[in-house]
C-alpha cells in the first residue's frame, strides 16, 4: 500500500506498509540519508528528524502515525549554498569526527534553539545528553550549538 507524508514541505507518497520505522522509508525510497541507523532501538540518536517541531527517533515512528504531521530532516534545514546557522557552526567548530551523530546533534539542537533561542550551555548539554557520540567530540558539539545560538540572536 501507499502512504502519504510530508517530507521538507512536499508530499511524499511511498509504497510502504503504515508499520514500516520513518528512517527506512527516509534512506530507502526517498534518498533521504541525513538521518543514520545507529542502534534502531531508539537508543543513540542518529536517526533523529523533526515531526512538528519536536525531536523524535525516526527508527522507531511508524510512518502510520504520521499523518498530516510536518517531517523535517537535515536536508531540510539548509542547502549546500545556504547552510543553515547550525550546519556553518558545526563546520566552524570541526564538531564531526566520523560524523555518525552528527545528524542527531543537529536535529535535537534545531527543536531546542527553537523553542528556546538563548539556551545556556547546561540547557544545550541537557537537550543533547540523549544523543551519543562514540568519538567523544561531545565539547565542540556543545560550542557549535552555542556558536549558531548566538548568531541567530544576531540575524
Ligand atoms: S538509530 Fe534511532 S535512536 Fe539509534
Ligand atoms: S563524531 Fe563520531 S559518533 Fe559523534
Amino acid at each position: 500500500m501507499a502512504v502519504s507524508l510530508k517530507v521538507n514541505g512536499a508530499v511524499r507518497s511511498v509504497p510502504a506498509e503504515p508499520d514500516t520505522p520513518l528512517l527506512y522509508v527516509l534512506r530507502n525510497d526517498l534518498e533521504l540519508n541525513g538521518a543514520k541507523f545507529g542502534c534502531g532501538l531508539a537508543q543513540c540518536g542518529s536517526c533523529t528528524v523533526l515531526v512538528d517541531g519536536k525531536a523524535v527517533r525516526s527508527c522507531v515512528t511508524e510512518i502510520g502515525s504520521l499523518a498530516g504531521a510536518e517531517i523535517t530532516t537535515l536536508e531540510g534545514l539548509g542547502t549546500l549554498d545556504t547552510l543553515h546557522p547550525l550546519q556553518r557552526a558545526f563546520i566552524g567548530e570541526q564538531a564531526a569526527q566520523c560524523g555518525y551523530c552528527i545528524n542527531g546533534m543537529i536535529m535535537s539542537a534545531k527543536a531546542l534553539l527553537d523553542r528556546n533561542p538563548k539556551p545556556t550551555e547546561s540547557d544545550v548539554r541537557q537537550a543533547l545528553a540523549a544523543n551519543l557520540c562514540r568519538c567523544g567530540t561531545h565539547n565542540r558539539i556543545v560550542r557549535a550549538v552555542m556558536r549558531a545560538a548566538n548568531e541567530m540572536g544576531r540575524t
